[in-house]
């Protein structure tokens, strides 16, 4: 028999026997459809989604020794420590220097992850590292794999989503847990814009830094489940307020017009440093983002904002953070903020606040998180998430 139902958060088409489906669903709202059959089959991946939830079990964070202040900046760009710190909330960034890299942090954020939870690296089965600035572009997933010791290579690759790579890894997390029968998931968030950064550019240099974080994601039982609600949206059309491109060897553009072996092999090529409309993309996380956690909220059956006892929000600038947090009326003693000391450090900025957050033991576990992230892409998403 051919069925549909009408149930949410996870949008993966699974085969499904029809037994316990509205318990399953019961805390998740917007509707997706999921057919319904008799096979065995599908009474296989019934029971593993029924009964399958997940939920934060671990976190950890690293950051660069090198402490920039503003400062530090003020020496080479004409700027003082009262405009970046009034008009961003900035004091301090970090970022890579000397031999320090990208890796190394996410490594070490993911082993204080799995140290937390009380998980060894051969229990995990899939690593997600998130991130635009990767130490290299073919992905740095399988290498962090191998560094940590996880003798039965588990699955292992990068998402790209800048700063909202953290949730969409979070997200895809629960897909390959509640679909995909994988047990124990690290999500890394990790970037270093820093190599990206024009630093004569006083627009955009007094905003970055680097860092990493990561959380494991856990399978348990569907009663336990701790990720309530996504909302998920990305919009090209505004790309151009927040790019760092490939960039043509310029010389070799008028050879490779006539599609010529002459202008063969092709000269090596690098990416623009990050070009950035700030106005903009002030206007558009101020205007998407609240929108964007009402939706989550809805889906997690958590409409209001008495109903989650923190906001975490992408740390980009103090400003936007206020603004979010006002429009939803959350009082600030309920919002997470640690841009002072870290700036913007895009994929790692959710799971680096929440880490610190947790560990000051603000965050308690059974507490209830409203997430969001964006910027480049343009991207943005929202999570709630129970920590613990
Ligand atoms: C970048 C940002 C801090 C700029 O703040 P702003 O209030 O929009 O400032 P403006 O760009 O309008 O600049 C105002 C003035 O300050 C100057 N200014 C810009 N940067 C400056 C700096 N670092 N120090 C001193 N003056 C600066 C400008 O040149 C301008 O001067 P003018 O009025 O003489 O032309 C702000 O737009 C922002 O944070 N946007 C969001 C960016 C972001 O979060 N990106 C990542 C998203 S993931």
């Amino acid at each position: 028999m051919a069925n549909t139902i009408a149930a949410a958060g996870v949008s993966c088409p699974v085969v499904l026997n029809g037994v316990g489906i509205s318990k399953m669903w019961q805390h998740q709202g917007a509707p997706t459809l999921i057919t319904c059959s008799t096979t065995a089959t599908g009474a296989v991946e019934l029971s593993r989604l029924v009964n399958t939830g997940c939920k934060l079990v671990g976190c950890g964070s690293a950051v660069p020794s090198l402490r920039v202040s503003n400062n530090d900046l003020a020496k080479i760009v004409d700027t003082n420590d009262e405009w970046i710190s009034v008009r961003t909330g900035i004091r301090h960034r970090r970022v890579l220097s000397g031999k320090e890299n990208l890796t190394d942090l996410a490594i070490e954020a993911a082993w204080k992850a799995l140290e937390m939870a009380d998980v060894p690296p051969e229990d995990v089965d899939l690593i997600l590292m998130c991130s635009s600035t990767g130490d290299d572009r073919f992905g740095s997933a399988p290498v962090i794999q191998k560094a940590l010791g996880c003798k039965r290579n588990p699955l292992a690759f990068d998402i790209t989503a800048a700063c909202s790579g953290f949730l969409l890894g979070l997200f895809s997390a629960s897909c390959y847990i509640k679909a995909g029968g994988f047990k124990n998931v690290l999500v890394i968030g990790a970037d270093a814009v820093s190599r990206f950064i024009d630093w004569t550019d006083r627009g955009s240099c007094i905003l970055f830094g680097d860092a990493a974080g990561a959380v494991l994601v856990q399978a348990c039982d569907i009663g336990e489940d701790g990720l309530f609600g996504f909302d998920l949206h990305s919009d090209g059309d505004g790309k151009r307020h927040l790019i760092s491109t490939f960039k043509e060897n310029e010389t070799d553009d008028a050879s490779h017009e006539n599609h010529s072996v002459t202008s063969f092999p092709p000269k090596c090529s690098s990416y623009s440093y990050l070009q950035m409309n700030g106005k903009e993309i002030f206007k558009f996380a101020v205007r998407v983002v609240p929108q964007s956690i009402e939706a989550a909220l809805e889906k997690a059956g958590l409409d209001g904002s008495n109903n989650f006892d923190w906001l975490l929000l992408h740390q980009a600038n103090q400003r936007i953070i206020d603004g979010i947090a006002t429009r939803l009326e959350v009082p600030s003693e309920r919002v997470i903020s640690n841009l002072a000391n870290y700036g913007n450090t895009s994929a790692a900025s959710i799971p680096l606040a929440l880490d610190e957050a947790v560990r000051d033991g603000k965050v308690q576990p059974g507490h209830v998180i409203a997430a969001a992230g964006f910027g480049a892409g343009l991207t943005w998403a929202s999570a709630i998430f129970r920590w613990g």
